[in-house]
């Protein structure tokens, strides 16, 4: 199963999961590349890092959707990159048609929170400040509904007394970089078997 990293900044979730293909443990998944929509994103220096191309590919004009003419770009690329499954790992921009036509059933999506709680931007913030009594990350399918699909997987943590906003998140992040790779390593065996 041939897999797009589609990110937009930092790219830990990104490193996890090429150090999950670096040590064996996403199956029968391969990483083709990772694609960025920003020119600047620390996570593309995870390609010469772990030898795999890297690509920032424009988005358009737009801060938090792609314009329709570069979205049909981007689908063309990952098509001709003889892409299988497609994953927004802090991926900040919505996914429309033509991608989400293209890539029907074949995108999924990292999100910082216990969906369907706090869907959105800044899902980890918004569960801190709803002093929700535990958090966690999703991996859904996506669909037209912003981080509305199925659920492939998810992950709890707890707040703690002692824990911050600092010291949450970092657990957060921590259970989405175990969650993320198990996910695509049990979809890339789904897809195998087909
Ligand atoms: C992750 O926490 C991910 O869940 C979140 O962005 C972060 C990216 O971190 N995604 C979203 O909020 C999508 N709505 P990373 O660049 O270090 O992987």
């Amino acid at each position: 199963m041939r897999v797009a990293l589609l990110g937009s900044g930092r790219g830990s979730n990104a490193e996890a999961v090429l150090c999950a293909q670096a040590e064996g443990r996403l199956g029968k998944a391969k990483i083709v590349g990772i694609y960025c929509d920003i020119p600047t994103a620390p996570m593309l220096q995870l390609g010469p890092k772990f030898g795999v191309p890297a690509f920032f590919l424009d988005p358009g004009p737009f801060k938090t959707k792609f314009s329709p003419e570069q979205e049909a770009f981007w689908a063309d690329t990952l098509s001709e990159h003889k892409v299988d499954l497609v994953v927004l790992a802090g991926f900040m921009r919505v996914v429309k048609a033509p991608l989400l036509e293209r890539f029907a059933n074949r995108i999924i999506n990292l999100h910082p929170t216990l969906l369907p709680a706090f869907p959105g931007l800044d899902g980890i913030g918004q569960t801190w400040r709803a002093n929700a009594p535990e958090g966690g990350c999703t991996v859904h399918w996506v669909t037209a509904e912003v981080d509305g699909g199925k659920h492939l997987g998810q992950s709890r943590v707890v707040r703690e007394a002692s824990d911050t906003q600092e010291t949450f998140a970092k657990k957060i992040h921590q259970a989405e970089h175990a969650l993320l790779p198990k996910v695509i390593a049990e979809l890339a065996e789904k897809f195998s078997g087909r």
